[in-house]
């Protein structure tokens, strides 16, 4: 990843979690949140009766994000050391609305297994979205052989347990593709 300022012209985290549906009081589960750049403005979009657990495997950037929600004074972001495929957030089991994997799904090996224990993590109506690079010439960016298409992603999603996935544009160079959980 490139430096946090410079991570930010890419994309508008605000825009996007708007369009992705994220609202007032839900309860996100960012997925390998790095800088906190998503984590930081969800916190924000859902306010002080929604709250944001920030997951990523590299405790230095989960200090970035706490000293980025203590500068804006926000109480409902939990930064948690996790390996989000080991799916062993117990505490966290079924207790989240709004569940984002952002630029992440590219580099896991296993996008099943990562996609079941987020699955694990969403309450019975539950949605995931996922973003990814556009499978094209960026700025930045994995290698395009790594990149998955729009395609790909809704059939890993729909293996997965997933269904009603909507792909969105995300300006300049990405797409999310946004599901729900099949049981009710
Ligand atoms: C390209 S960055 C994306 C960061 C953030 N989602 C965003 O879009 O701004 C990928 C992040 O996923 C984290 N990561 C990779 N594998 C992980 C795993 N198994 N468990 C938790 N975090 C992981 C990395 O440490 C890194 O912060």
């Amino acid at each position: 990843m490139p430096g946090e300022k410079e991570w930010e012209t890419y994309f508008s985290p605000r825009k996007t979690l708007v369009a992705l549906g994220l609202k007032k009081g839900m309860v996100v589960a960012d997925l390998g949140c790095g800088y906190g750049t998503f984590a930081i403005v969800a916190a924000q979009i859902v306010g002080n009766k929604g709250k944001v657990f920030a997951l990523d495997i590299d405790r230095k950037l989960l200090r970035v994000v706490e000293k980025r929600a203590h500068e804006k004074h926000l109480k409902n972001v939990i930064p948690i050391l996790a390996d989000i495929s080991a799916g062993k957030e117990r505490e966290l089991l079924a207790t989240v609305d709004f569940a984002l994997l952002a630029n992440i799904i590219h580099g896991t090996k296993s996008k099943f297994r990562l996609l079941k224990a987020t699955a694990d993590l969403l309450k019975p109506n539950g949605v995931v979205a996922v973003l990814n690079w556009k499978v094209e010439k960026t700025p930045r960016g994995p290698p395009i052989r790594m990149r998955p298409t729009e395609k790909q992603t809704v059939r890993w999603l729909n293996r997965a347990g997933y269904v009603d996935p909507v792909v969105l544009d995300v300006p300049q160079y990405h797409y999310a593709v946004v599901a729900r959980l099949s049981r009710s």
